[in-house]
């Protein structure tokens, strides 16, 4: 059975902030069917892409990343918000659509030279967590093979913003 993703994210107006219109992956994620849909559906991209590690930003990147490293037996490397990590780590920062400025940090012996990573996270909106986790992984000599998302929102350009950054091949299962 297929089903359409679509009809698993809510929308909610002006969350968290007049004028952000928050598509929510809650119900995505709350279904088998759907869930897994779309963690094959990236699965499938991955092994085009011949990596050795998944990567995924906190939180939401977590919920995609953990199931579709377990799917392909490889392992997954947090990019956790700053200041969690316990050991020596590398970081960035980034503005977001909402809630001004972050930092990423990636531990510095999670990714070694030369291993290809996808990164992955439920939605792109203006592309700054996603090019702070790859300035992340490219310190550590990690290559980006991709990125992949569940949601991209066309019209905050995070698309164009990450390949300005270089481009890699890239998944979206649904655009808003
Ligand atoms: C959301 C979302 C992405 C990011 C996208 O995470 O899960 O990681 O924003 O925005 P960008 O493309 O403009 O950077 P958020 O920072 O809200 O954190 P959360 O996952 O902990 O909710
Ligand atoms: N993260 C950044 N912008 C978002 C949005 N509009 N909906 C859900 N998550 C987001």
């Amino acid at each position: 059975m297929t089903v359409d993703l679509h009809d698993y994210v809510a929308t909610v107006e002006n969350f968290p902030e007049p004028g952000v219109n928050f598509r929510d992956i809650s119900p995505l994620m709350g279904d088998g069917v759907a869930y897994k849909q779309a963690v094959d559906a990236i699965a499938d991209f991955a092994k085009q892409l011949n990596v050795a590690l998944i990567a995924g930003p906190e939180s939401r990147g977590f919920i995609v990343g953990s199931p579709l490293a377990y799917t392909l037996g490889i392992g997954f490397v947090p990019a956790r918000k700053g200041g969690k990590l316990p050991r020596k780590a590398v970081s960035a920062s980034y503005t977001l659509e909402y809630g001004g400025v972050n930092e990423l940090e990636i531990h510095e012996d999670a990714i070694k030279p030369g291993q290809r990573v996808l990164i992955v996270d439920d939605l792109l909106a203006t592309g700054g967590t996603i090019n702070a986790t790859r300035e992340i992984i490219e310190k550590l000599g990690g290559i980006v093979a991709g990125v992949a998302f569940i949601i991209e929102l066309e019209d905050l350009h995070g698309r164009e913003k990450i390949m300005e950054a270089g481009e890699v091949p890239f998944l979206a299962l649904m655009e808003y």
